[in-house]
């Protein structure tokens, strides 16, 4: 993205109350919507008793086909035939046994379910457990535990945000800060992806009593790195406090993959709060606000994915506990994703593909066009590779890319196969211009 913040324009943003970027409901608007949306059907007869009024659907999912945009349910299967570079067990510890073993232990002791709100009877020794495990190992003051990365940042947007705080945020954040930001009322701005100079100049050109910076760590497209420390600096030099979601930085990133925070050296800072999931390197489910204990106190009273949701599942507690119990004991596992992504990349980019520089385990390859991400995809799937397909509304700059991610325990064969299959998938240059 080319464009910048000029003071003035920062201004007005702040003022209107809304974020404008790829989850705008215009960008949504553009991809649901109908081309020709008089060819909506509308019915004012009532006879039929309702058969009509999901029509309006057909017309949209038939836009959505013509523009290459449909999505499509696939099993994964549970064997390991296909050599999967689509998911996020970035540490492979999903089926590790230990974390198997300790998810069923946790069943076993707490049932299958939390049985509710953790507020009511949902809580259990084990969550309090894993958040003083969580925020230890990450260095921050206190932690809260959530049933999903997405309602951890919405949660934490909520408690914090509101009508007198502006939330400046990267254009490219995840889809979970986004709607966080909408959802909290806040005033939003959204500036343009790892431009500090625009977030300072938001942060100083502000009518707001409070903000706060909002940004990926790893962003979940591409996979870049975003300026933690510069961010940092302007939100001190403003008094603005800094999100930072690190779903792709923990167990990854950092000193034994204690986290991007802890890598930037704002691991335990008063004005710093992280968020993360369970569901990627920790190969589990659930997610977590990291902070001040007051944040976490906080969020305890007001944050509402927090107070009218069920509590995590047992099993899944008790899978994340095992994990960061792994973690500790191998903390080489975070560098060794680090180096799989980097030599992956630097080989699929000798091979003549656009690839993205990868900071952690994810790393993206620009196709030209929505369906031809798509028949990339299928044709390394039928080769035996399963990639991400990413199309809008899931890129941010609307270019359609294959998504790949790597794994600590992939062995030079698998990287060897991921190249061949996907440099002999990709479109034809000729035809296409897939190639840079
Ligand atoms: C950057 C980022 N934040 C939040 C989430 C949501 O986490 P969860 O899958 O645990 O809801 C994701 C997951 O895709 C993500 O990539």
């Amino acid at each position: 993205m080319s464009h910048s913040v000029s003071a003035e324009a920062a201004r007005r943003a702040c003022d209107t109350a809304v974020v404008v970027n790829r989850h705008s409901p215009e960008a949504d608007h553009a991809v649901t919507a109908s081309p020709h949306p008089t060819t909506e059907p509308v019915r004012t007869d009532r006879s039929d008793h309702g058969a009509w009024v999901f029509d309006w659907l057909d017309v949209r999912s038939g836009a959505r086909t013509r523009a290459g945009l449909r999505r499509r349910l696939v099993p994964r299967s549970a064997g390991a035939e296909v050599l999967d570079l689509a998911g996020n067990d970035y540490l492979g510890l999903s089926r590790d046994p230990r974390v198997v073993a300790a998810a069923a232990e946790a069943a076993r002791r707490w049932g299958a379910g939390a049985t509710g709100s953790r507020l009511v009877t949902g809580n259990i020794t084990a969550h309090t457990e894993l958040e003083g495990e969580l925020a230890e190992f990450c260095g921050m003051q206190s932690a809260l535990i959530f049933s999903s990365g997405y309602l951890a940042n919405l949660g934490v947007l909520g408690a914090l945000g509101g009508p007198g705080t502006l939330l400046v945020a990267d254009a490219y954040n995840h889809a979970s800060l986004v709607d966080g930001a909408r959802l909290s009322r806040s005033a939003a701005l959204s500036v343009p992806h790892r431009d500090v100079t625009a977030m300072a100049t938001a942060l100083r050109d502000r009518r707001h009593k409070r903000a706060v910076v909002v940004t990926d760590s790893v962003f979940s497209v591409d996979g870049d790195l975003a300026p933690l420390g510069g961010i940092s600096a302007a939100c001190r030099e403003h008094g603005a406090a800094l999100l930072i979601d690190d779903a792709h930085g923990l167990g990854v990133l950092g000193s034994g993959g204690r986290g991007a925070a802890e890598a930037a050296g704002l691991a335990g800072r008063p004005d710093v709060v992280i968020t993360a999931t369970l569901s990627k390197s920790l190969g589990a489910q659930g997610g977590v606000v990291l902070g001040p204990q007051r944040v976490i106190d906080h969020l305890v009273d007001t944050a509402r994915t927090f107070v009218f949701d069920t509590g995590l599942a047992p099993a899944s507690v008790g899978a994340a506990a095992a994990a960061l119990a792994v973690l500790r004991a191998e903390p080489g596992l975070a560098g060794t994703v680090v180096r799989r992504a980097e030599t992956l990349a630097g080989r699929l980019r000798a091979a003549g593909l656009a690839v993205s520089e990868p900071a952690g385990a994810v790393l993206s390859i620009r196709a030209p066009s929505a369906a031809d991400a798509l028949s990339w995809a299928a044709r390394c799937r039928t080769a035996g590779v399963a990639v991400g397909c990413f199309r809008p509304p899931s890129v941010p700059d609307h270019v359609s890319r294959l998504r790949l991610t790597v794994r600590a325990d992939l062995t030079e064969e698998d990287l060897d196969r991921a190249v061949r299959v996907v440099v002999a998938s990709a479109p034809n240059p000729t035809t296409t211009g897939g190639r840079t």
